[in-house]
Order: C-alpha cells, then structure tokens, then sequence
C-alpha cells in the first residue's frame, strides 16, 4: 500500500487493478449543497488535501446533475482531473426532466444504453476517461456475454478503466466476473445495515479478493438522527467506543467497517470536511472482535447464537 498525499493509502480494487484512496468521497447529495463552482474546486481542493482522492457518483444523481457539477469544477480548474480518480455508475432510468425518453423508473444493462451512459457521463464530468464504471442495480434482463463485451469494448478504447457492480447478488457478480474481471462490489453496509455480512456478499468479496465499496456507512445519517430502538443501541455503544479510543462515534462506525477482512473503502456522504476527517481518523482505528461484536449486538439486539 503506497501512502497517498495525506495519511489515507491509495489501495488496488483488485490484485494488479485500478487503485483508490482507501475512503472515497461520495457525489451523491452535492446537488443539495448549494455551493457555486469556487465552492465545488475548494471542497475537492480540501477533500484532496486530506488524502482522499476517489469520487463516486452515479449517472443519476441529483436527478443527472451531479456529474455537471463536478464537471463544471474540473474544468474551472487546469489539472485537477490527474490528482484524483472518478467512479461512477449507470444502469438505471429514471424517469426526470433530463431524460425525457424515459416512460417509467427501469434498468438496463444493453450495449446501446451502457455506451450512450457512459458518453454522457464523459461529457457532464468534462473528462476523457472513467477510472471506474459500476452498473448500479442488478438488471434483470442482464446478458452478461453482451455486456462483458461492452466493457471490453468500453476498455478498449480507454474510455473506461475498470468496471464493477453494485447492489447485486453474489452469483449475479460471479456471473459477469467469469466473463470479465471486475474490480470491486459497491454494497450497503452499516452499523445499522449487516445483511452483506450474512448474505454471502462479503464472503465472496473476501474469497477474489476483491475490495467492497460501502455506501451509507453511517445509515444515511440514521446513526446520529434515528429514534427507533436499534440505533438508540447502537448510538449508545458507538458513542462508548468513541470515549473509549478518543475518537467520535461517526469514526468508530467507519473503523467497525475498516475491520471486516474483505478491506472495505468506505464511501462519505457529508459536505462537510470535518465529517470526512472524520472518517479518515477510522484508518488508526483497529476495533477487537469483542468491541466488533458489541456492535452487531447492539445492532441484532441479540448475542450471537
Ligand atoms: N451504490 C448505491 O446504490 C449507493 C446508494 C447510496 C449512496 N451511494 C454512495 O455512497 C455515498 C455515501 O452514502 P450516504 O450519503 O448515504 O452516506 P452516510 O455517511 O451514511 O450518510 C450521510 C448523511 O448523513 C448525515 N450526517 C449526519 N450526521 C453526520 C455525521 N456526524 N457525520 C457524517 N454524516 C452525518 C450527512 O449530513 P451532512 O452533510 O449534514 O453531514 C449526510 O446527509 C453517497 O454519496 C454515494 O456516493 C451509493
């Protein structure tokens, strides 16, 4: 692991593959920020000063605005793109303003409709090159020789680095895999949210080693927001591991998902930097299994069997 600008490491998704910092930012609320183009280049300006240099977006975000924005940052600012790598997703259609083509919410995975997403989010991003494309929810009418072939073709043409999934089953990923190497699984994972920890999901990622992206890593604010008898008890026990190690219990929920084996990359949601150190401050944090447990028990409400 080669450390990056600050103390976060830039970690490969895969062995031999496209490398991100070990937590990445998240693009998906930033329509909400309501900064303008300076704020945007200072915001990814202080997001690289603490080391984190990956981005995640998806096509759809901000109803298709998002990648303009950021786009819009990047091009303000001559060089930024080479400082810090971009993911973003595509495959689903929602029906928006944007694209008027779209009759009801659906998912597609074809050729034509992954290369057509891709193009646009080329353009909105104001870049020559995707370091990493996922397809965003597993698409039931999924071929996958054909779209193995279309991120060969997508690769082939250096417009794409890499390509992984999202939210998918672990025998839909093993499906595509056997026919083009993927790079990561970008899967929901919380303090309030275990499923991926039982389902097989984190099984298989640690079997290829193949590094998970982890999205809502704080329940999508839940964790500090929600008055429901499970995230009382888990606050109660982060908040007590916090005090414990010195750190806050935001940091604590980010350490309890560094320390699943598959070597998770968290992925913020916050505009704001404090949030991001934050997370950055899990990286020195290594919890002991019975501290990791404590935590699923908070969160099952129950002791292992
Ligand atoms: N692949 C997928 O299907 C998928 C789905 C959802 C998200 N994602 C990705 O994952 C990223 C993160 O998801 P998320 O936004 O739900 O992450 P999250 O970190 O679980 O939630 C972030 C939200 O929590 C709030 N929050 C409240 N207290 C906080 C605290 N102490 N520290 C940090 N945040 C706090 C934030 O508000 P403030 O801004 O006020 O801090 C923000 O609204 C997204 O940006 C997106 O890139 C992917």
């Amino acid at each position: 692991m080669k450390p990056g600008p600050n103390s976060v490491a830039q970690v490969a998704l895969a062995p031999g593959g496209v490398s991100l910092s070990a937590i990445v930012a998240g693009a998906w609320r930033m329509a909400e920020w309501q900064q303008d183009v300076s704020a945007r280049v200072r915001w990814i300006e202080q997001v690289l000063e603490l080391g984190i240099t990956s981005f995640d977006h998806a096509d759809i975000y901000g109803d298709y605005s998002v990648e303009s924005l950021f786009g819009e940052a990047l091009v303000s600012t001559p060089g930024l793109r080479e400082r810090l790598q971009l993911v973003t997703k595509c495959g689903i259609k929602l029906v928006a303003d944007a694209r008027p083509a779209h009759a009801i919410k659906s998912y597609d995975s074809s050729r034509a409709h992954v290369i057509a997403s891709v193009e646009a989010s080329l353009r909105a991003l104001r870049t020559d090159r995707i370091d990493v494309l996922l397809m965003h929810r597993p698409d039931l009418l999924m071929a996958p020789d054909e779209l193995a072939a279309t991120f060969d073709a997508l690769q082939a043409a250096g417009k794409v680095r890499a390509f992984g999934v999202s939210n998918h089953t672990a025998s839909q990923l093993a499906m595509l895999h056997r026919r083009h190497a993927l790079a990561t699984h970008q899967i929901e994972l919380s303090p309030l949210q275990l499923q991926a920890l039982s389902d097989g999901t984190l099984d298989q990622c640690t079997d290829l080693g193949m590094r998970p992206m982890i999205w809502s890593p704080l329940g999508g604010g839940r964790l500090f927001t929600g008055q429901d008898p499970q995230t009382l008890r888990v606050r109660s026990v982060l908040e007590t591991l916090g005090q414990r190690h010195g750190v806050s219990a935001a940091t604590i929920a980010y350490a309890w998902i560094l320390r699943h084996p598959a070597r998770p990359l968290p992925i913020t949601g916050s505009g704001r930097i404090e949030a991001l150190r934050e997370a950055v401050s899990a990286l020195d944090v290594r919890l002991s299994a019975e501290e990791w447990y404590r935590v699923w028990q908070a969160s099952t409400g129950a002791e292992v069997p």
